[in-house]
């Protein structure tokens, strides 16, 4: 007899190509209606599952982990970013994470480029008074940004996506600097031409454009606090393509009202789907809703990672893209 397929919960509504490889190699529980599920509802599912597929939109904290049924023992998120899920909860309960990491990098980093370029070139700006019908038409001094070509952009996190702007900004001719806690290897500094920064206040003070490229930790929130935002030159443009968490998203507001930085490009909030209102006011800001990774291609290469986390985990092995390795599995 052949044992029963594994039972998979998947949070919320996935790509159609992976919703019917899901069903067709597990015993899969989806969420058609793409309402995301309270906690109580995680909970009380945990019961028939063994894989869940939570997203970023599931929080997974300690009392939400130690609270899951002990059958389920494996987390296989639909996603890079882990910063939802509690990790030291889930190693003490003993149950694997697993994430979709290097597919989305490429996507990621395009998604920074186009933030940097269209802030400081007004792009959204100039969009909303083209479809007004109010231009009076081309003046030499008419709705003049800020030129991207040749200047200092500083990095917040050198790993795939950070190397992956790196790459895109150097197309840029912008020259490349970054504060991680490890320097990269000196063959990748080369091909970057980018400059390590050991001090990331005295890299921020230099910048002209500051990208946000590290994952949020409990060392990482706030990492751009007010004063670090303050210490910024008056016409720097900050990028966040990666947690909202990372930079104090009032501090910011009040910095780009005051007139203390030029402008941003954020994809990401420290309360989605809420926006600070005073962002949602301001001319110098580009907003997007979280689309860093949202390509088709990206979401199926996410949900391709999420297969094989769990197909691998299920027939014995170790899966790939292990977050929290959990002994004795
Ligand atoms: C990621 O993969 O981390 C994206 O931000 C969506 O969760």
């Amino acid at each position: 007899m052949t044992d029963p397929k594994p039972a998979v919960l998947v949070t919320r509504k996935l790509p159609q190509a992976i919703e019917t490889r899901l069903k067709e190699l597990f015993e899969t529980r989806l969420n058609p209606t793409d309402e995301p599920m309270s906690a109580e509802a995680l909970i009380a599912a945990s019961a028939e599952t063994d894989v869940l597929v939570p997203t970023v939109t599931d929080r997974l904290t300690a009392p939400v982990i130690d609270a899951l049924s002990e059958r389920l023992r494996l987390i296989a998120n639909f996603g890079v970013g882990v910063d939802h899920i509690d990790l030291a909860a889930a190693a003490a309960r003993g149950v694997l994470v697993t994430n979709t990491p290097g597919v989305l990098t490429e996507d990621t980093a395009d998604l920074t480029m186009a933030l940097m370029l269209s802030a400081p070139r007004r792009m959204v700006e100039g969009d909303r008074l083209a479809r007004s019908g109010e231009w009076d038409g081309w003046t030499p001094t008419f709705m003049m940004g800020e030129r991207v070509s040749g200047k200092r952009l500083g990095i917040v996190g050198m790993g795939r996506i950070g190397s992956a702007v790196a790459r895109r900004a150097r197309g840029f001719s912008m020259s490349i600097h970054y504060h991680n806690r490890r320097r990269v290897h000196r063959d990748v500094e080369a091909e970057l031409e980018a400059t390590w920064w050991e001090d990331l206040d005295q890299m921020l003070a230099h910048m002209d454009f500051i990208s946000i490229n590290c994952p949020h930790t409990a060392e990482t929130r706030h990492l751009l606090s007010e004063a670090r935002l303050r210490s910024l030159q008056p016409h720097a443009f900050v990028v966040n393509t990666s947690r909202g968490e990372i930079i104090d998203e009032a501090a910011l507001a009040r910095c780009l009202a005051d007139g203390v930085l030029g402008g941003a490009g954020l994809d990401v909030y420290e309360r989605e789907p809420e926006i600070e209102e005073n962002l949602r006011r301001l001319d110098n800001v580009v907003l997007a809703p979280h689309l860093g990774s949202a390509t088709r291609e990206g979401r199926i290469a996410m949900g391709e990672r999420v297969l094989i986390n769990i197909k691998t985990f299920v027939d014995g092995h170790s899966p790939p893209d292990r977050v929290v390795p959990a002994h004795g599995l």
